[in-house]
């Protein structure tokens, strides 16, 4: 059974676009817990957060988990969140390699201040709050089995050095 890719980090990282790389180069498919969840769901993020809170956010997140964990040889894309639950990671370990997307708050900033679909974003001190849930997250990221650091690097940059990885840890098979 081929294990899964799986990207973890946090907002702004690029893991949706690195994921869709890894996909394309792969020749497999990517699967993301947001997509999974507004498809489910019939509405964005920003409505669920609005409507029914982020405890119930957090409970679609966990049932995504658990259904796309269970494919193989894929490449998952989770939202930020989702590694607050030791049990999300657990279950994305058991059939995943997971890979870290690290990035610095000032960056995240930038990447995500245009973007009003992140609602945990949505304050008058976005820096602050990114600062300190990367804080608060860093010790859930860091059971990743690889890190790959993406500040000032482009999405096909950090496709590379994911690539590198996996085939100097032959970790899957590369198609010709
Ligand atoms: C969240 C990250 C978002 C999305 C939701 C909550 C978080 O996904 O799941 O807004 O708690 O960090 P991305 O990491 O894909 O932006």
């Amino acid at each position: 059974m081929q294990k899964n890719i799986v990207l973890i980090g946090f907002m702004g990282a690029g893991k949706s676009l690195v994921a869709k790389q890894l996909a394309m180069r792969l020749k497999t498919d990517a699967f993301s817990t947001d997509q999974w969840i507004v498809e489910r769901e019939g509405r964005p993020i920003t409505a669920i957060f609005e409507q029914q809170g982020e405890e119930y956010f957090r409970q679609c997140e966990r049932e995504a988990v658990t259904g796309i964990s269970k494919l193989s040889g894929k490449i998952i894309d989770c939202g930020g969140g989702v590694v607050i639950f030791q049990e999300n990671i657990d279950r994305l370990k058991k059939n995943g390699i997971l890979f870290y997307l690290t990035t610095s708050p000032e960056f995240v900033y930038q990447r995500v201040k245009n973007h009003r679909h992140r609602p945990l974003l949505n304050t008058d001190k976005p820096v602050e709050v990114i600062a300190r849930l990367l804080n608060e997250r860093r010790p859930f990221y860091e059971q990743a089995d690889y890190t790959v650091d993406t500040d000032g690097k482009t999405v096909s940059q950090t496709a590379d050095d994911i690539m590198a990885i996996l085939q100097k840890e032959k970790l899957v098979n590369i198609p010709k």
